[in-house]
């Protein structure tokens, strides 16, 4: 018996509705971490949309229905929560204090389960330098590398106890500044100085963790080096070399810089190369800078799960005009740009949108697994915004949730990693 494609390809949404739902968690000035829950429902529409596969007719596109509501605040031992971040080993979710006198704090939390019927249970907190602002694994979510800003310090820990102990190893003094750490597959550790404008490189030994400088990358003087990304995979290059490419953010200049990345024998450390014409403005091609007064504009980077793309938030852009309730405090909101990473054009960035980031400063951000969904946090209008993202072209689609949360937003983590 023959089938048409068509009526293989119906899709099940057309006879019931199905839910799912994420956690999403955010540290903010309140002292607190905020749990939410994104729920998002398919159902059967009329909508007047669409899907043909193929050349047949095959659905109308399911709709869709999202909430964004709070399911649990708790308070954390840290001041200043200020980046949370979940080691996808072990699902222990570890939370940076940005406290600015006294001492900090890193706390380890077991993580609620996915349907949210419980809050995180805290593992072990030990007490650190002040300021941390960005914590990164290193290998296989064995080590914690915390920079701290104005400590300007590097310090790791052992975290290989699956009871979430956290083992101070060593602390590294620099002008290290804000918010560090990045690696790419290998052997090195990277820590983005941002007061020395320096990408500071260390190999990790993989047995006690501990690291040993290699010489740094030295980023333009006054850019401000604040955040860098590998590309997913390596690139191949014109002289048949495939590498990675490294994207460093530089706040000040507003500037995103592309380096080849090759490995240097004798385990001497990454030379990193930078491309010709490899520097772009973080903002939609063609926008002059703002006048910030010296303050930062580029936030983060993001590397699209795909690989395909790389995504940058901006603050003090107020490139978006809108209503104060749309985007908090003031109806203005800064943007978030999308590039393609070209992969056949050794890793160049393409231009692709550039989207509401649903408020004003725009610090932080991060993507669901899919890559289908962005949660932006919003530092000044301690809001929450959640937008639905096109896996082929990359482009932010239309902000789908929103919720305030209590305190200026610092760090947000989207967790559907619940299935280990
Ligand atoms: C912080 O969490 C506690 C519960 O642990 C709650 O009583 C308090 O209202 C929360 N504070 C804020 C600012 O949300
Ligand atoms: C929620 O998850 C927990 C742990 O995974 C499980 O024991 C519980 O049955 C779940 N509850 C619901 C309502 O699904
Ligand atoms: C606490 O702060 C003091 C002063 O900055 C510092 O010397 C000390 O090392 C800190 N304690 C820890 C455990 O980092
Ligand atoms: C946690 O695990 C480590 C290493 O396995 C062990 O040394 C330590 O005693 C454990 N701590 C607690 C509180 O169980
Ligand atoms: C760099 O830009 C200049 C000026 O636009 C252009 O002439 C040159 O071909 C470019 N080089 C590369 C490698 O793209
Ligand atoms: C936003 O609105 C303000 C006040 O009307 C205006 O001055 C500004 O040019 C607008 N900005 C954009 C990006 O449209």
């Amino acid at each position: 018996m023959h089938f048409s494609r068509a009526s293989i390809a119906l899709p099940i949404w057309l006879f019931c509705s199905t839910v799912q739902s994420d956690l999403i968690y955010v540290a903010s000035s309140s002292k607190n971490i905020t749990t939410l829950s994104l729920t998002y429902e398919y159902f059967a529409s009329t909508n007047p949309d669409i899907y043909v596969e193929d050349g047949y007719f095959a659905g109308f596109a399911p709709e869709k229905k999202y909430s964004l509501s709070v399911v649990d605040t708790f308070k954390t031992p840290a001041a200043s929560p200020a980046w949370i971040t979940l080691n996808k080993h072990n699902n222990i979710l570890y939370l940076v204090d940005g406290v600015t006198a006294g001492n900090g704090s890193l706390t380890a939390y077991r993580t609620s389960s996915k349907n949210a019927t419980g809050p995180p249970v805290e593992l072990d907190s030990v007490e650190c330098l002040l300021d941390g602002a960005y914590a990164g694994f290193y290998p296989n979510g064995k080590g914690l590398a915390v920079a701290h800003y104005t400590s300007s310090a590097l310090h790791i820990y052992d975290i290989t106890a699956s009871n979430g102990t956290i083992l101070p190893l060593e602390t590294f003094t620099c002008t290290m500044s804000s918010p560090g750490p990045a690696y790419p597959r290998g052997p090195y550790l990277l820590a983005v100085d941002l007061g020395a404008d320096k990408v500071r490189q260390y190999i990790i030994n993989m047995e006690t963790l501990l690291l040993d400088e290699r010489p740094a990358l030295n980023a333009t003087p006054g850019s401000g080096a604040r955040h860098g990304v590998f590309t997913k995979d390596p690139i191949m290059f014109p002289d048949g070399v495939a590498s990675y490419v490294f994207y460093l953010a530089a706040e000040i200049a507003g500037t995103i810089t592309a380096y080849r990345v090759t490995y240097l024998t004798n385990r001497g450390g990454l030379q990193f190369d930078l491309l010709p014409n490899g520097t772009y403005s973080s903002l939609e091609l063609g926008t002059p800078q703002p006048d910030t007064g010296g303050k930062g504009i580029t936030g983060e980077l993001l590397i699209s799960p795909d690989g395909e793309f790389l995504i940058a938030s901006n603050r003090r852009d107020k490139k978006f005009n809108g209503t104060a309730t749309q985007y908090p405090p003031d109806g203005q909101s800064d943007s978030i740009s999308t590039f393609r990473i070209r992969q056949d054009l050794a890793g160049r960035l393409d231009f692709v949108q550039s989207a509401a980031a649903g408020g004003y400063i725009s610090r932080t951000m991060n993507l669901n697994s899919a890559g289908n969904l962005a949660v932006i946090g919003t530092q000044e209008g301690n809001r929450l915004a959640v937008l639905e993202r096109d896996l082929g072209s990359g482009l932010f689609k239309k902000q789908v949730a929103d919720a305030y949360v209590e305190g200026d937003i610092w760090g947000v983590l989207w967790n559907d990693y619940n299935d280990i």
